[in-house]
């Protein structure tokens, strides 16, 4: 996998949107999506959502995403995604589920923002680098996993606070 280290920036009158089927094939991708991403709004549609998912992301922040939204609950998390041409973009991304008549999941919907670079470079970073570390440190993928969740678990209920919450105050 090409890393070029460059990061993009996008505005904070920005929104970068996209839509998934139940098993995170993209069905819908704004523009903004497309220009981030470096692909054409076309091609992002049908591919599986990790196409721009970035080596440095711990598996566990994804293991608790789709726990919460399978489950029907939204989630706000910080990601740093990759785009087709190895660059690199931080986002402050809220996935949701969306549900039909009879309040059966159909997909899910991402909306990201422009992130607060304090808390991206003093708390999410430190901590992803600590989780991707414990991953990549243990005998096998399945107890990396395992291991880094129990840690993420960990500092979560050190704050006091559910996940979402202790996310959303992380500037505080
Ligand atoms: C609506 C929605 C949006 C997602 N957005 C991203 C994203 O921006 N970046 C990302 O790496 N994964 C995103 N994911 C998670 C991916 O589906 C996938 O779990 C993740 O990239 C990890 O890939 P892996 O299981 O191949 O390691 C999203 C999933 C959903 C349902």
């Amino acid at each position: 996998m090409n890393l070029t280290g460059r990061e993009l920036y996008f505005e904070p009158h920005e929104v970068i949107v996209s839509k998934t089927n139940l098993k995170g094939k993209i069905t819908y991708a704004n523009e903004t999506f497309a220009q981030i991403a470096e692909i054409k709004r076309k091609d992002a549609i049908g591919k599986p959502h990790n196409f721009i998912r970035h080596p440095h992301m711990p598996k566990c922040i994804f293991k608790l995403l789709w726990d919460a939204i399978s489950e029907g609950q939204e989630v706000f998390a910080y990601v740093l995604n990759r785009s087709t041409k190895g660059n690199e973009y931080w986002v402050f991304a809220h996935v949701t589920p969306s549900f039909d008549q009879s309040n059966k999941i159909i997909g899910y919907h991402s909306s990201r923002r422009v992130p607060n670079r304090q808390i991206v470079d003093t708390v999410i970073k430190p901590l992803y680098q600590e989780l991707l570390k414990i991953e990549q440190s243990a005998a096998s993928k399945k107890s990396g996993l395992e291991n880094s969740y129990k840690t993420l678990q960990d500092t979560i209920q050190a704050s006091g606070k559910k996940y979402n919450h202790f996310i959303m105050t992380l500037g505080e």
